[in-house]
């Protein structure tokens, strides 16, 4: 068990199994990515696509400690970076062997729902961290940003790419150039944050997204994520024809005559893939 990535296992109301609620957990760093925590969440997504109990992934950062006396409190982090001191002196060799199993990349290929609740900083790496799951929440005290160029790099864990995909070329093209950051009001414009809510509401508005999602059938979740997932890797025609494939597979699946009978029959849904 990784102590820089916590793992809670949070009941789901309405159905069977766990929301798993993930917490990268370097506070006094702002939870930057160091190889520990990289290595965390890689074990993370094997564990949590592997067990048939997690039906949704929540990925947040640890709150500030209290500061010790006199000194000041650290600010609020989902995630500022990458850990800018494993940077240091680093040729390619090493930074290629660092990205070597990239936990990002992970988060991006689980197969099952995630949600980033973000609540501080989300730059360079957190940003990808954020931008790799499925889904944001954010709170007004939310700030993102992909400040590598001011140290003379790129984003390089799929930034470049998916930030294309969330707020388009343009906006991307000016948070890459700039490495300004971006308030969450702007992330939520942008269509970076899904939702928008106080500090205090974060965690009730975040869990209920993921309630909600996971009481639906877990197999017919993966069909989605698949499909959708297809939109930003195919054409539009072929995006069409692999979605109304998997639409007509789905009437073969056991879900989907307890989804249509549940609602012919005024009833909650009992899925078999629960
Ligand atoms: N890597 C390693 N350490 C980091 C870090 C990172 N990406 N981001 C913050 N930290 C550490 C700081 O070094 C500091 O550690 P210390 O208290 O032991 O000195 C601690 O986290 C708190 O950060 P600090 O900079 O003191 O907080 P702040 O409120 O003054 O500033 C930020 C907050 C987010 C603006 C600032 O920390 C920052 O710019 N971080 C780097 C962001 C970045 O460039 N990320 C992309 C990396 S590719």
């Amino acid at each position: 068990m990784s102590e820089v990535v916590l793992i809670e296992e949070i009941p789901v109301e309405n159905g069977n199994g766990v929301i798993a609620m993930v917490t990268i957990n370097r506070p006094d760093k702002l939870n930057a990515l160091n190889r520990e925590v990289m290595d965390g969440l890689a074990n993370m997504c094997e564990w949590a696509d592997s067990n048939d109990d997690v039906r949704c992934v929540v990925i947040t950062g640890a709150q500030p400690n209290p500061p010790p006396e006199g000194k000041r409190a650290k600010p609020n982090a989902f995630v500022a970076g990458a850990d800018i001191t494993e940077f240091a002196g680093s040729d390619s060799t090493k930074i290629r062997e660092m990205f070597r199993d990239n936990a990002v990349e992970a988060i991006w290929k689980l197969t099952k729902p995630t949600i980033a609740m973000v609540d501080g900083f989300a730059l360079g790496g957190g940003c990808e961290v954020a931008c790799s799951c499925d889904i944001r929440v954010a709170s007004t005290r939310a700030i993102f940003g992909t400040p590598e160029i001011k140290l003379g790099l790129i984003p390089g864990y799929g930034g470049t790419q998916r930030l294309v995909n969330l707020v388009g070329y343009g906006r991307a093209m000016e948070m890459m150039y700039t490495g300004e950051n971006v308030s969450a009001e702007e992330a939520y414009r942008l269509g970076i944050a899904n939702k928008l809510c106080s500090p205090e509401e974060l965690m009730d508005i975040t869990m209920n997204m993921a309630q909600t999602i996971a009481s639906k059938s877990m197999s017919t979740l993966k069909v989605a994520k698949k499909t959708i997932r297809a939109a930003l890797e195919t054409s539009l025609t072929d995006g069409v024809e692999l979605e109304a494939i998997a639409f007509a597979n789905l009437f073969d699946t056991e879900d989907k005559e307890i989804g249509v009978q549940a609602f012919l029959n005024r009833t909650e849904p009992e899925w078999v893939h629960k």
